[in-house]
C-alpha cells in the first residue's frame, strides 16, 4: 500500500502522508503511453517536503503569538468580538482560541490542542499552546541545518518521557484531610492570572469548599470528583465580593405563578421533560362546529385534558413540579388550586443536576409518574436576586449538590468569572483526585529543563540536539512570563538556569515582586496532572506537525497561504487576521 494514512479533516481538507521515497506526485510521468497521467484534480493546491513543514509551524506560531501575552498573572486579556457582534473579555487560552474562527489546519491543531487541556485538566490551556509552539519552533531551526523530521520527533519522545519522569520525581505529595490549605494554594495560583485576581482569596474558599462537598470516597481510598455537580450561576450584582456558595441547586426562574407560595418546605418535587400544555396536532387541521354546545363541549374537553394532568400529579403527593418545557396557564390555575409550585422551561442540564441532588426521576410521560419518581428538598423558595428572581432548592437529598451564584457588577465581567472559577474548580478537583503538586511561576519547568540538558548528555547522535530543543521550549514559560511582566527575560533566564544548576529546584520568577524566589515558599503551587497534560499534548501535537510533509487541499478549499515569517507578535501587532485565512 503506497498510501500510509488518509485524513479527511471536516471534509474540507485531505492531508495524505505519503511513504517517503515510494511515492512522489510531483516526480511522477505526466505521459503514460502518450495518454497523460491525472492524480488529482485540477486546481488541487499541493505543497510538500520543507515548504509544508514550512508553511504549517508558521501558521502554528502565529496562533501562539496571539495567546502569548495573555499568559500569568502579568498577562493582558483580550476582548474578542464574534460574529454576531458579542463582545468577550477573556485571558483564558482556550476561550481566546475559540473565539478566533482559525481557518488553517495545521493551526487548527493548536486549538485541538487547547481543547484537550482544558477538557483533561481544566487549566494551563495558554501554557500548553506556547510550548507547542515553541517545540515548533525549535523544531524549524533543526529542519534548517538538515536534520530529519523523524530524528526530531524521535528525540522529543524521549524529552517527553523524561520529562514525565522528572514531573513525577520531583512532585510534592500531600494528604489534602490533613493539609487542605494547599487545595486553596492552588486555586489562589489558578486565580491569580484572571481578571478576577482581587478577589482570588475569598473566591478560592469558596471552591475549596464547594469541591470537597461534591467529592466522593472510592472504596480504594481514593476520591473521585464531577465538577459538573458544581453548578455555577451569574447575576449582576454589586460586587463580586457578594458572590455566595449555597448548598444546593439554585434555578435561574421564578415560580410561575403569582397564586403560588413562594416557600414550600418539605417539598416533594416532580421532574417532568414533557410539556404540560394540550398537544397541538402535527398535521393542519379543521374542526366543523355548527352549533354552539358542540364549542363548549369541545373546550370543556380541552379542560378536562388540562385538569387530567394536574390530576395525575396531585395524586403522586408532589407539591413542587419543575418543568422543563411549558406550562398551560389552566395548568398553572389549577396547579395553585391545589397548593402545588411550579417551575417552567428549567434547562435539560439544570433537570439532570437536579434529578441528581434530590433523587428524583426525570419523567417524559405523565402516566408513568409515581411517588417513587418525586425527589425531596428541605425548601424550594423564590428569592429575589437584584432585579430578578431565583429559586432555591436547598436542604436536598443528595448533599453532593452545590451552587456558586456570582454576583459581579456587568455581564462580561460575570463571564469571565465563570471561566475562572471553572478552572480553578478543576484545579481543586484535579489535586483531590490525585494530590500531588509542584512549585508553579517556571519552577517546575526550568528544573525539567535542567535535568534533561543533564540527560542529552547521554544521547549520542542528532537526537541528542532534539531533547536540548525540548529544554529550551520548556523554558519559554519563565521567558514569556518575564516578559508580560515587564522584566528583562535574558538576565531572568540566566539567573534561573545558573540557581537550578545549585538544586534549588524551586526556583522560578515571582512576577509579582520581578524577584527569582523559591515560589513554594511564595505558596505558588500548581497540580502535576495539570503540567503532565501540557508535557503531554505539546508533544503529541508538535509531533503530528511535524510529521506532514504533504499538505494536499482541493480546489474548493484552496490551501491558506501561511504566514510571512518573522512577523511581529501579539494580537493587533500586525498580523493579518488569521480567521481571512
Ligand atoms: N505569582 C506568580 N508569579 C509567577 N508566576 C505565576 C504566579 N502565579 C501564577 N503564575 C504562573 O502563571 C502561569 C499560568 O498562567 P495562565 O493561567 O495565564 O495560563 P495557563 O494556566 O497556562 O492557561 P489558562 O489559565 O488560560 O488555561 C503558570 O505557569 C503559573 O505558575
Ligand atoms: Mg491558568
Amino acid at each position: 500500500m503506497l498510501l500510509e494514512k488518509l485524513y479527511i479533516n471536516k471534509g474540507h481538507f485531505v492531508v495524505v502522508r505519503i511513504k517517503r521515497g515510494l511515492l512522489n506526485l510531483s516526480s511522477l510521468p505526466t505521459q503514460a503511453g502518450g495518454v497523460p497521467v491525472i492524480v488529482l484534480k485540477e486546481g488541487t493546491d499541493s505543497s510538500r517536503g520543507s515548504e509544508a513543514q514550512r508553511n504549517n509551524i508558521t501558521a502554528a506560531k502565529v496562533v501562539v503569538e496571539s495567546v502569548k501575552s495573555a499568559f500569568g498573572p502579568k498577562g493582558m486579556d483580550k476582548l474578542l468580538v464574534d460574529n454576531f457582534g458579542d463582545v468577550t473579555i477573556t485571558s483564558d487560552g482556550r476561550t481566546i482560541l475559540d473565539e478566533m474562527d482559525i481557518q488553517h489546519p495545521a493551526a487548527k491543531l493548536l486549538v485541538e490542542v487547547a481543547k484537550t487541556q482544558d477538557n483533561e485538566t481544566g487549566d494551563g490551556t495558554t501554557s500548553a499552546v506556547i510550548i507547542t509552539g515553541e517545540l515548533l519552533g525549535h523544531a524549524q531551526q533543526l529542519l534548517d541545518k538538515n536534520i530529519h523530521p523523524t530524528i526530531i520527533v524521535d528525540g522529543y519522545r524521549k524529552a517527553s518521557e523524561k520529562a514525565l519522569e522528572t514531573l513525577d520525581e520531583i512532585a510534592l505529595s500531600f494528604d489534602f484531610s490533613k493539609s487542605p490549605a494547599f487545595l486553596k494554594k492552588a486555586a489562589v495560583t489558578s486565580l491569580s492570572s484572571k481578571l478576577v485576581s482581587d478577589y482570588k482569596e475569598y473566591l478560592s474558599d469558596m471552591i475549596v469548599k464547594a469541591i470537597l462537598e461534591v467529592a466522593e470516597k472510592q472504596n480504594n481510598g481514593t476520591y473521585i470528583v464531577d465538577v459538573d455537580d458544581v453548578k455555577v450561576e451569574k447575576k449582576t450584582g454589586e460586587s463580586l465580593s457578594d458572590t455566595k456558595l449555597v448548598n444546593g441547586i439554585i434555578l435561574d426562574k421564578e415560580i410561575v405563578h403569582s397564586g403560588m407560595s413562594k416557600r414550600v418546605e418539605n417539598a416533594k418535587i416532580a421532574l417532568i421533560d414533557t410539556s404540560l400544555e394540550n398537544d397541538k396536532p402535527e398535521i393542519d387541521s379543521k374542526i366543523n362546529i355548527e352549533d354552539p354546545n358542540q364549542l363548549s363541549a369541545f373546550l370543556k374537553q380541552e379542560e378536562d385534558m388540562l385538569r387530567d394532568m394536574v390530576e395525575k400529579i396531585s395524586t403522586t403527593g408532589a407539591n413542587v413540579v419543575i418543568c422543563q418545557k411549558g406550562i398551560d396557564g389552566m395548568v398553572q390555575h389549577f396547579l395553585a388550586k391545589k397548593n402545588i409550585v411550579a417551575i417552567r422551561r428549567a434547562k435539560k442540564s439544570d433537570m439532570e443536576k437536579l434529578s441528581r441532588a434530590i433523587g428524583g426521576k426525570i419523567i417524559s410521560n405523565l402516566n408513568d409518574l409515581s411517588s417513587k419518581d418525586l425527589g425531596c428538598a428541605a425548601l424550594v423558595e423564590e428569592r429575589r436576586i437584584g432585579d430578578d428572581k431565583m429559586t432555591f432548592i436547598e436542604g436536598c437529598k443528595n448533599p453532593k449538590a452545590v451552587t456558586i451564584l456570582i454576583r459581579g457588577g456587568t455581564e462580561r465581567l460575570n463571564n469571565e468569572t465563570e471561566r475562572s472559577i471553572h478552572d480553578a474548580l478543576c484545579v481543586v478537583r484535579d489535586l483531590v483526585q490525585d494530590p500531588k503538586l509542584v512549585a508553579g511561576g517556571s519552577a517546575s519547568e526550568m528544573e525539567i529543563a535542567s535535568r534533561l540538558k543533564k540527560y542529552a548528555q547521554t544521547i549520542h547522535g542528532r537526537e541528542q540536539l532534539a531533547i536540548i530543543a525540548f529544554a529550551e521550549a520548556l523554558e519559554t514559560v519563565a521567558i514569556t512570563l518575564s516578559e508580560n511582566a515587564g522584566l528583562d527575560a535574558i538576565d531572568i533566564l540566566a539567573e534561573l538556569r545558573s540557581r537550578h544548576e545549585k538544586s534549588e529546584i524551586w526556583a522560578g520568577i515571582e512576577v509579582n515582586s520581578g524577584k527569582i524566589q523559591d515560589m513554594a515558599k511564595m505558596d505558588v503551587y500548581e497540580p502535576v496532572t495539570v503540567k503532565r497534560q501540557i508535557i503531554k499534548s505539546a508533544y503529541e501535537a508538535a509531533s503530528l506537525i511535524l510529521k506532514i510533509d504533504n499538505v494536499i487541499a482541493s480546489d474548493k478549499n484552496k490551501m491558506p497561504p501561511a504566514p510571512p515569517n518573522g512577523m511581529p507578535g501579539g494580537m493587533g501587532g500586525g498580523y493579518p487576521d488569521i480567521g481571512e485565512y
